[in-house]
C-alpha cells in the first residue's frame, strides 16, 4: 500500500472516521515519543480532559523487558487504537493500563499510570477497583459459557458484592445489553446458557459485562479478530457509540479498523531483535495514516513491513 492509499482508508466514505468526531484542534499531547526521551506533556497542555495516561511505562516477563518508556495520554470520550507488528508489546501494554500484566506469574511493570490523576501503581491504590474502572475486552470472546445470559451480565457486580434488588438487577441487565447492542437478539432468552450464542453475540455479551461495572476506560484487545466480517462491523459501530461515553484503547492489527473506529493511533515496534517495543509516533489517525512523521510509521501503515 503506498502512502496515498494508506491516506485513502482515511477517505473513503464507507470507512473515513466522521468528521464531527474528530478534534476540533490537534491536541497537543501528540508529541512524537520514542524509547521515553520525551517527556509527557503536563495536564493542562492537553488538549480536553483525560482519565488516563501513562509516563515512562516499562514491561518485563523476568528479565525480559518487553515496553519501554511509553508516554502516552488517553483523551476523554475518543478511541485511541494501538498498532504496530506481532510481539511489540502492545497486549502487554493494555494489560498494564488496569494492572493485569501483574497476574502472569514473574510480570511486572514500572513507571506510572494516572487513571484520574491517581497512580494506578501507587501504594494506596486497589487492583479490584482500578480493574473495575479500567475494563478489559479480549480476542476470543470468553463469557461463562454454561451460566445463563443475564448471569453473564451480572458476574462482574457480584464480584465486586454490588448490592442490589431484582428491579435494579433487571435494568441493569436490560440497560448493559442495550448499550452492547445485544438486548433486542436475546430479550426473549436471557436464562439460555451463553455458550449458544453466536460469536459475535457472545463477544457484544462480554462488553455488556465489561460495561456492567461502569468502567470509566474500556480496553480491548484485537476484539474482532474471531468474529466475521459483519459481526465486526456491528462491534465497531457499538465502540464509537460507547466511546461518547467511555474512554477506549483499543489493539488492532487491522489498518482498516483503526481508521474506522479511532480518533488517535499509537504505533509501536521493535526496532531490532531482542529490543523492548517502544511507542514510535503518536497522533490523531489521519495523521498517522496520511501524513506519518517516522519512516517506520509509513513503513508500516502501507503495509511494506510488520
Ligand atoms: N505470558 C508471557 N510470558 C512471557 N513472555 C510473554 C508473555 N506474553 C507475551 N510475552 C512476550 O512479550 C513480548 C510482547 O508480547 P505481546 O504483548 O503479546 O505483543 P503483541 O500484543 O504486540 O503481539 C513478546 O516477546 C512475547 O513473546
Ligand atoms: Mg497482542
Amino acid at each position: 500500500m503506498s502512502t496515498r492509499e494508506a491516506r485513502s482508508i482515511m477517505e473513503d466514505p464507507k470507512v473515513a472516521t466522521d468528521d464531527s468526531r474528530a478534534p476540533a484542534a490537534p491536541p497537543t499531547q501528540v508529541t512524537v515519543t520514542a524509547g521515553g526521551t520525551s517527556p509527557v506533556p503536563r495536564a493542562d497542555e492537553v488538549a480536553g480532559p483525560h482519565p488516563m495516561l501513562t509516563r515512562d511505562l516499562n514491561a518485563y516477563f523476568g528479565s525480559h523487558h518487553v515496553v519501554e518508556g511509553v508516554n502516552l495520554v488517553f483523551p476523554s470520550n475518543t478511541v485511541t487504537a494501538l498498532i504496530g507488528p506481532s510481539g511489540c508489546g502492545k497486549s502487554t501494554f493494555l494489560r498494564c493500563l488496569n494492572r493485569m500484566h501483574e497476574l502472569i506469574p514473574g510480570a511486572r511493570a514500572t513507571g506510572d499510570v494516572e487513571l484520574h490523576g491517581q497512580d494506578i501503581y501507587g501504594k494506596d491504590a486497589d487492583p479490584v477497583a482500578v480493574r473495575r474502572a479500567v475494563g478489559m475486552v479480549f480476542q476470543r470472546p470468553n463469557p461463562f459459557p454454561t451460566k445463563s445470559i443475564a448471569d453473564n451480565v451480572l458476574a462482574g457486580p457480584k464480584f465486586m458484592r454490588v448490592k442490589m434488588g431484582r428491579d435494579g438487577r433487571d435494568e441493569l441487565i436490560e440497560r448493559t445489553l442495550r448499550g452492547a447492542g445485544l438486548w433486542d437478539e436475546v430479550k426473549n432468552r436471557l436464562d439460555a446458557p451463553a455458550g449458544g450464542l453466536s460469536g459475535g453475540q457472545q463477544q457484544r455479551l462480554c462488553i455488556a459485562r465489561a460495561l456492567a461495572v461502569e468502567p470509566d476506560v474500556l480496553l480491548m484487545d484485537e476484539p474482532c479478530s474471531a468474529l466475521d466480517p459483519q459481526s465486526t462491523l456491528r462491534v465497531e459501530d457499538l465502540i464509537r457509540e460507547l466511546s461518547e461515553r467511555l474512554t477506549i484503547v483499543i489493539v488492532t492489527h487491522n489498518m482498516q479498523q483503526a481508521a474506522r473506529v479511532s480518533e488517535y493511533t499509537a504505533f509501536f515496534t521493535i526496532e531490532e531483535e531482542g529490543q523492548p517495543g517502544r511507542l514510535i509516533e503518536t497522533g490523531p489517525t489521519r495523521e498517522i495514516f496520511g501524513n506519518p512523521q517516522n519512516p517506520r510509521t509509513e513503513a508500516y501503515v502501507t503495509g511494506r513491513f510488520g
